[in-house]
Parts: structure tokens; C-alpha cells; sequence
């Protein structure tokens, strides 16, 4: 028998997160059954998807799961392996699981996936190099994307929107992009963004928009929703092409906010808009990964993460998606 803590969903929440919402409980973890693996965590991906999932979706008809008031979240972690009874697993392993928001859990061999990551720091399989990075790569690549034209990213200094930046940079685009304070625009213009927007100090986005591409955008790649969505319908040229990635900037509102209000002028410019969901492109990861090594190896990509440590930390560490302190992939680091 081994203890661990585990956060878990408190009450659903409505509005902003607050440590209300969640209980930090210690469990004791149960004797290995044969094809049973003991882990214990390394790294959990903190994701604006657990926000979704913490609030009573009943009556909504939602493609994720809401979590169980009473039981622990989940979410994407790299841990390894402490004992292990499966013949798929030894002692020291390296895994990756869904199996977040714990320090350590017991689980059969088939919930867990070995991993091997030389050259790169293992917890960039949780953002860059894995989910976050393919989510990037699959909805550009939906837009169909042709170098010399417009971009706009929003959330452009998140984990998602960063990586977006840096892919259509190198694919020959101009990129604009979004993000909230003059530290995250600085750090976009390192990475290469031709205009960075805030959007905190400059809250009319289409003004802002119509300043820097009079011409208009050809993609707008939509981490946010809301106000800048509809900026983008605005500014959008003749089939312009926009990805719904997300909507960050909706998730904490206490009823669903209407869709955006100008719909009508994307008929007129025969524009198109998509939604774009990972998991429908697990099987792209490889060429995704050849594309991010060669982008790497060639100084065309970098990324930035920020590190909350200790399984207590989690619940300020997703907070901090949406009051604008955390820059690039943040995460929950859990052990050495
Ligand atoms: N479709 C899929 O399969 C898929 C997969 C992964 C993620 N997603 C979605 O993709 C989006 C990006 O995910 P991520 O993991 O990279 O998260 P992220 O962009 O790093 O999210 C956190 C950032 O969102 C911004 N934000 C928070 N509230 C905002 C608001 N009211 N208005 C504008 N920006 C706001 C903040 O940046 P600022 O400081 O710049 O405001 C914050 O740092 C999310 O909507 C997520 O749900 C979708």
C-alpha cells in the first residue's frame, strides 16, 4: 500500500475557478493485481479543457465529459514506473497516461503508453511535442494555409497559439497575433510575429486589426472566441478561412454567451469556418514531429513553459490560464 494525493472536483464550477472548487485527498493506493502498473508522476498538463469539464453540463450536449463532483480530474502527465506487474512495463520506465491531478495511481498496463524522448525535456510531450503542438499543426493545416497570406492567432502566447505563430512564420505567412500584456507581445515578437497585438490595452481588435492589415486577414486561427472572433469575421477577406480551436475567453462564463453577432458578412465574402479537434488527428503526430524537428533543428522554433510545483499548485496553476499569468505550456511539476 502506498499514499498519494489527488485533487479532486469539490463543487462544479460556475464562473472563475476558486480553490472552492477543488479537494486535495489523500488515498491509499491499492496492492498491484496482475497487468497492473504503479506509477508515480512527473508532470501534469494543465489545460484549459479542465475548466470546461469542472462545470454541470447537463442538458448540454457536450463531445467531453464533464468531471464527477467527488472524484478526482484527469489530464494529461508523464510519470514513471514504480512497480510494475505488466510484462509491457519494468521498474524506471518513462510513461505517459490521462491520468493527471495525482501524484501516483495504480492502473492497468493498457492505460499507460511508454515513452522515449532523448535530445528534448520529457515534459514537452505535454505540450509542444504532443497534444498542444499537434493542435497547432492540424488546425493550420486546415486552414490550408499558402505562404504571403495574413494569419491571426489569438491567445498567440499559449501553448497552442504560440506554436501556431511559429508554423506559419515558417510556412511564409505574415502572422499577427494576440495575447494580453506588453511582456507576452515582446516575447511574440521574439519568435518572430510581424505585428503583436495587446488586446488588454487595445480592446477594439478590429481597429487594431484594420491598423495592421488594412487589406485585411486571409486565416484567423481561434484560440478565444468572443470579441475577437467576431473582429475576425470583420476583418476577414474574400474566403477567408477561419479554425475554432477554442474559447478560452468564454469557458468562465456563467450561461453560453451568444455566437458572434456579424455571422451574416461571412456569407457576402464566402468565408468558411471549421472546427478542429486533436483527436481526430492523432494519426498526423508523426509527420507532425518530423515537421517540429526540422523546425527545431533549424532554429525556426522555440517554446516556453510555465511550472507550478507540487500537486497543491494545480489548482492555481489552471487558474492561471485565465488571469494571464502564465506564458507558453503551463504545468504541474510533481516530482524529480
Ligand atoms: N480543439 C482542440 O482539439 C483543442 C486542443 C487543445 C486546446 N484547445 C483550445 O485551444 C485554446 C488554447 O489552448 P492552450 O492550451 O494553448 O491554452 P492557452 O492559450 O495557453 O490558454 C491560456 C491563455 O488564454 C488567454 N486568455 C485567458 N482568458 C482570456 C480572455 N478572456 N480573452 C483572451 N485571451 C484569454 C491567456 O493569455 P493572455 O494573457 O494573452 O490573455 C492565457 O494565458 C483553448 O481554448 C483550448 O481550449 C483545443
Amino acid at each position: 500500500m502506498k499514499a498519494s494525493r489527488e485533487v479532486r472536483l469539490k463543487k462544479y464550477a460556475k464562473g472563475s475557478v476558486s480553490a472552492d472548487n477543488f479537494e486535495i485527498a489523500q488515498v491509499d493506493l491499492p496492492d498491484l493485481a496482475d497487468g497492473e502498473v504503479l506509477v508515480r508522476n512527473i508532470w501534469m498538463s494543465v489545460d484549459p479543457a479542465t475548466r470546461i469539464r469542472m462545470a454541470d453540463m447537463s442538458g448540454f450536449d457536450s463531445p467531453i465529459p464533464a468531471f464527477t463532483v467527488g472524484a478526482p480530474l484527469d489530464g494529461g502527465a508523464i510519470g514513471e514506473v514504480v512497480k510494475s506487474r505488466s510484462p509491457d512495463f519494468d521498474t524506471g520506465d518513462t510513461v505517459q497516461s490521462w491520468l493527471g491531478w495525482r501524484e501516483a495511481f495504480v492502473a492497468p498496463g493498457a492505460a499507460l503508453q511508454k515513452i522515449n524522448a532523448p535530445g528534448i525535456p520529457v515534459q514537452s510531450l505535454l505540450g509542444p511535442a504532443g497534444v498542444t503542438g499537434l493542435t497547432a499543426y492540424a488546425g493550420l493545416k486546415t486552414a490550408l494555409p499558402k505562404a504571403g497570406e495574413t494569419i491571426f492567432v489569438s491567445s498567440a502566447a499559449g501553448a497552442v497559439g504560440s506554436i501556431v505563430c511559429q508554423l506559419a512564420k515558417a510556412g511564409g505567412l505574415i502572422v499577427i497575433g494576440s495575447a494580453g500584456g506588453a511582456e507576452k507581445c515582446a516575447y511574440l515578437r521574439e519568435i518572430g510575429v510581424d505585428h503583436a497585438i495587446d488586446y488588454k490595452a487595445e480592446p477594439d481588435m478590429l481597429a487594431a486589426l484594420r491598423r495592421v492589415a488594412p487589406e485585411g486577414i486571409d486565416i484567423y486561427f481561434d484560440n478565444v472566441a468572443g470579441a475577437q472572433l467576431e473582429a475576425a469575421i470583420a476583418a476577414g477577406r474574400d474566403n477567408a478561412r477561419i479554425i475554432l480551436c477554442g474559447s478560452v475567453s468564454t469557458v468562465n462564463d456563467e450561461a453560453p454567451s451568444p455566437g458572434p453577432r456579424n455571422l451574416i458578412l461571412m456569407i457576402g465574402k464566402q468565408m468558411r469556418m471549421e472546427g478542429v479537434t486533436v483527436f481526430h488527428h492523432f494519426h498526423e503526430m508523426p509527420e507532425f514531429l518530423q515537421e517540429l524537428q526540422r523546425l527545431v533543428a533549424a532554429g525556426k522554433m522555440t517554446w516556453r513553459e510555465t511550472v507550478f510545483e507540487g500537486i497543491e499548485s494545480a489548482p492555481e496553476a489552471l487558474a492561471a490560464l485565465f488571469d494571464g499569468s502564465a506564458l507558453g505550456k503551463a504545468l504541474v511539476k510533481l516530482g524529480a
